[in-house]
């Protein structure tokens, strides 16, 4: 095969390549990713009120709390493919994830990086036996929490 011929072959393949992946963004279906994060952070949210609810009683149940943490835990490791390009306002799917998360990706990821931070720490802190302690590490992951909502959800009608 002559050089040129090469260069046509590999011109071919690039063509190819970005046809596939016009019909690859066609194709893609932001719903299931939209319905998935949100069924996730329902169950964060659920999770997260089991703790702040052992805290309403005397004494708060430490197994529960620990179970309850190392399920947020669990699902904020997965956090990181939850917000793909084509999964906000602009899609026909109800949601209220905010354009601001793509305007401003440095921003949203420093709060998802703070929530995986935080959420270690009360998996660490219910480890032990200090409720005092674990509330406390509670109340700082709530923090991270609130600061993604405040700026990156839209706001409850
Ligand atoms: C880095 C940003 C970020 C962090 C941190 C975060 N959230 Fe969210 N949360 C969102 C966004 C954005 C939505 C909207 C998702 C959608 O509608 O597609 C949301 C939605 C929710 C929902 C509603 C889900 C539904 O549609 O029913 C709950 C509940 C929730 N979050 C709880 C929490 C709790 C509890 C924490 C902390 C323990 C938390 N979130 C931390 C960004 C965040």
């Amino acid at each position: 095969m002559n050089s040129k011929r090469v260069l046509q072959l590999f011109a071919g393949i690039g063509f190819a390549a970005a046809a596939m992946t016009v019909v690859a963004d066609q194709d893609f279906d932001p719903q299931p990713v939209i319905e998935g994060r949100q069924s996730a952070l329902r169950d964060i949210g659920a999770a997260f009120k089991g703790i702040n609810d052992e805290f309403k009683k005397s004494p708060p149940s430490l197994p529960l709390i620990r179970q309850y943490a190392r399920q947020i835990d669990d699902l904020s490791k997965q956090q990181h493919r939850w917000f793909p390009a084509g999964t906000g306002p602009e899609s026909d799917v109800q949601t209220a994830a905010k354009s601001e998360i793509w305007q401003q990706p440095a921003q949203f990821e420093a709060g998802q990086v703070a929530f995986g931070e935080e959420v270690a720490k009360l998996v660490q802190a219910a480890s032990g036996n200090d409720p005092a302690a674990i509330k406390s590490q509670a109340q700082a992951l709530g923090k991270t929490c609130k600061a993604c909502h405040d700026k990156f959800r839209e706001k409850d009608d």
